[in-house]
């Protein structure tokens, strides 16, 4: 795993951008897995950035959604699938019939499960996967308990996930329940993992799943085990880890030529 330590958010947005942009200019049909929440916001905001700016083509790029709550109507304002398309692909020219998210709104739950998974593997398998990471250690929605080989599945959310999330509904009880997430063995299979995250408020996360144990009890850890694993945070959300010298020592002497 790798732990890049740099100033704030913005710093955060560019270098995963960097990222995302190398990928794309060598496999025009890039499939990347596209996170919600606040953290991946600087990213999608500089990719539209240089899109505009730069001509940055996303034209034969394809998305998909890590998760998605059961039970918002299809075009919900709050559904994922739609806060994907105005937060990314609408400011992009990913071509709407290659943004793809798990279907919460339908009675075949389980048959959305598995046609996820299949379509994931229909596109050849997922090549850069953004994460966030919630304040009590999920990716996605898998919460802690979670199979560490999970596939996409309905889970029930932990009331701490549903009180962070109520920032985006009028209310607490508007908040669904249920999720339906790319398991933590789907998201190990992607061939590149980006987790991003900023601010005090995720100091513990960052420190349990950088520094901890593996365990399902805080479901990020698994990153641990992945070939291809870049963490990238600002100063407050590394404020608890013990290495973050040598984080800082190896990022700083690394061979430009390497890459993120
Ligand atoms: C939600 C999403 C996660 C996200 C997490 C953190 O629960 N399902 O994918 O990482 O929130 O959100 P934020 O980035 O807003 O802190």
């Amino acid at each position: 795993m790798e732990v890049i330590i740099v100033p704030s958010s913005k710093e955060i947005g560019a270098l995963a951008a960097d990222s995302i942009e190398a990928l794309v200019r060598n496999k025009p049909n890039a499939v990347i897995g596209l996170a919600t929440g606040s953290s991946p916001l600087p990213i999608y905001d500089e990719l539209a950035r240089r899109h505009a700016d730069e001509g940055l083509n996303f034209s034969a790029v394809s998305g998909f959604a890590l998760d998605e709550y059961v039970g918002l109507p299809s075009g919900h304002f709050e559904s994922y699938r739609e806060v994907i398309r105005r937060e990314f692909t609408n400011r992009v020219d990913v071509a709407a019939e290659n943004v793809h998210g798990p279907d919460g709104s339908t009675e075949d739950l389980l048959g959305a499960c598995q046609a996820y998974e299949d379509a994931i593997s229909a596109a050849g398998g997922i090549d850069l996967q953004i994460l966030g990471v919630g304040t009590n250690g999920h990716i996605g929605f898998n919460e802690p308990g979670s199979s560490l080989a999970s596939r996409t599945r309905i889970k029930t959310l932990a009331e701490q996930t549903r009180q962070d999330n109520a920032r985006f509904f009028d209310h607490l009880d508007q908040v669904p329940h249920h999720v339906v997430t790319q398991g933590l063995g789907t998201i190990m299979d992607a061939r590149h993992l980006v987790l991003v995250a900023f601010g005090a408020g995720k100091a513990d996360a960052v420190r349990d799943f950088v520094e901890g144990p593996v365990s399902a009890a805080c479901p990020a850890s698994i990153l641990q085990f992945h070939p291809r694993a870049t963490v990238i945070i600002d100063e407050a959300a590394a404020s608890k880890l013990a290495g973050a010298p040598s984080y800082r020592h190896a990022y700083d002497n690394k061979p430009a030529w390497q890459g993120l």
